[in-house]
């Protein structure tokens, strides 16, 4: 069983995406063990996104991640990270195939609706960014 850090950026908050976005993994068999509604500090986006310091879109990312709630979750399943992927669709909405979040709920790259964790190691620093221990629920 593999974890992934999936979060629902402020646009798709707005947007009352949540449910959608949420059902499209419960029916894929993944199971949520972590989600809470949170408003982003300057710093937790820097230490999230410190990847993309200096990039051109970098300002305008921050600026819109600290914007208004995300709803950032904790979701385990079978191979997850790379399938959550799949099913979020490319970066860019205009590449993105329909039927995959993006391709359906998105057109613009700088409002893309959700995040998810691209390997291992960044699932485990990001779960570990945004989670205490104690609000994973497991072991059912
Ligand atoms: P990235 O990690 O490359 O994409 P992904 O979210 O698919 O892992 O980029 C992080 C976010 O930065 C991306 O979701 C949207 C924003 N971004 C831009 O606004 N413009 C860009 O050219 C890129 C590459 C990213
Ligand atoms: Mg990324």
């Amino acid at each position: 069983m593999e974890r992934t850090f999936l979060m629902i950026k402020p646009d798709g908050v707005r947007r009352g995406l949540i449910g959608s976005i949420v059902a499209r993994f419960e029916a894929k068999g993944f199971k949520m063990i972590a989600g809470k509604l949170m408003i982003i500090s300057d710093e937790l986006v820097r230490k999230h996104y410190y990847e993309h310091e200096g990039r051109p879109y970098y300002q305008d990312l921050t600026t819109f991640m600290t914007s208004g709630p995300v709803f950032a979750m904790i979701w385990e399943g079978e191979d997850i990270i790379k399938l959550a992927r799949f099913m979020m669709g490319s970066t860019d909405p205009e590449k993105a195939a329909p039927g995959t979040i993006r391709g359906d709920y998105a057109t613009r790259m700088n409002r893309n609706v959700i995040h998810g964790s691209d390997s291992p190691e960044n699932a485990t620093r990001e779960i570990n960014l945004f989670f205490d221990k104690s609000e994973l629920i497991s072991n059912e």
